[in-house]
């Protein structure tokens, strides 16, 4: 057993292990000496140093994502204490011990903590979650936006895809096909850019059909696990009112639309 050398306490932590995607797992109990002010990545950091179990075993170093280390790329999310959050902005001073840490369920594990978001990097490109402009050239600034709109459209624009909504949501899963609520509240953001709008209609096409907005729930745990504090059930019931705008605009045959 590691003990710390300067305050003589320790953190306690048991680890949900996988070697493979799809392998089996085994839960792993560590103790690492505590440091005031340490996260649950200088925890992990200090497992990878040594890693030997309570019991004295000898095992591999676990594996997790990070990058920022400020709550802003969304990489290290994981559950903890059964809740799924980031890992850098949990602190050990506020979590009940052992902390147990495993990696979130609605994504595949590629190893022990770290898990594969593609299925939500793949929704945001199915619904061009994106703003297309020719960058060949110096295009000026931007259209600007109505102030009011401007405030509630850049609360969205703090979505860093940690996907903390998708594994708190009960429709997203492997087997279904939802895209959730992240790539959901980023058609509303993009639809209301001013340029972003010119591709309004296709984006709100992808999300009436399979795996869109009909496959929300309402469970409404999306909004209260989200980190950024996003609201994505007031974007949800505004694209419900904007799908059905579309849906008779494509029944009487309109133009293409993009206010
Ligand atoms: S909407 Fe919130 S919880 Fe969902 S991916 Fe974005 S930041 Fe994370
Ligand atoms: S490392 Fe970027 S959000 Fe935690």
């Amino acid at each position: 057993m590691t003990t710390a050398v300067q305050t003589g306490r320790t953190v306690k932590l048991e680890i949900l292990r996988q070697d493979t995607e799809g392998g089996a797992t085994r839960w792993e109990k560590f103790e690492v000496p505590y440091r005031p002010g340490m996260n649950v990545i200088s925890a992990l950091m200090a497992i990878q140093q040594n890693p030997v179990t309570v019991d004295g075993k000898e095992t591999s170093p676990v594996t997790w994502d990070m990058n920022c280390l400020e709550e802003v790329c969304g990489a290290c999310s994981m559950v903890i204490n059964g809740r799924p959050r980031q890992s850098c902005s949990a602190l050990i001073d506020q979590l009940e011990q052992p902390i147990k840490l495993e990696p979130m369920s609605t994504f595949p594990v590629v190893r022990d903590l770290q898990v594969d978001r593609s299925r939500m990097f793949n929704a945001l490109k199915k619904v061009k979650a994106w703003v297309p402009i020719d960058g060949s050239y110096d295009l000026g600034e931007g259209p600007r936006m109505p102030e009011r709109k401007r405030q509630w459209a850049y609360e969205l624009s703090k979505c860093m895809t940690c996907g903390v909504c998708m594994e708190a949501c009960p429709n997203v899963s492997e087997k279904a096909s939802f895209i959730g609520p992240a790539p959901l509240s980023q058609v509303r953001l993009f639809n209301a850019h001013p340029t972003g709008a010119m591709n309004k209609d296709e984006r709100l096409a992808e999300i009436m059909g399979d795996g869109g907005l009909a496959n929300c729930g309402n469970s409404q745990n999306c909004v209260a696990a989200c980190p950024k504090g996003i609201p994505l059930t007031t974007s949800i019931a505004a694209l419900n009112r904007a799908t059905t705008v579309q849906m008779f605009r494509n029944f009487f045959g309109s133009d293409h639309m993009v206010d």
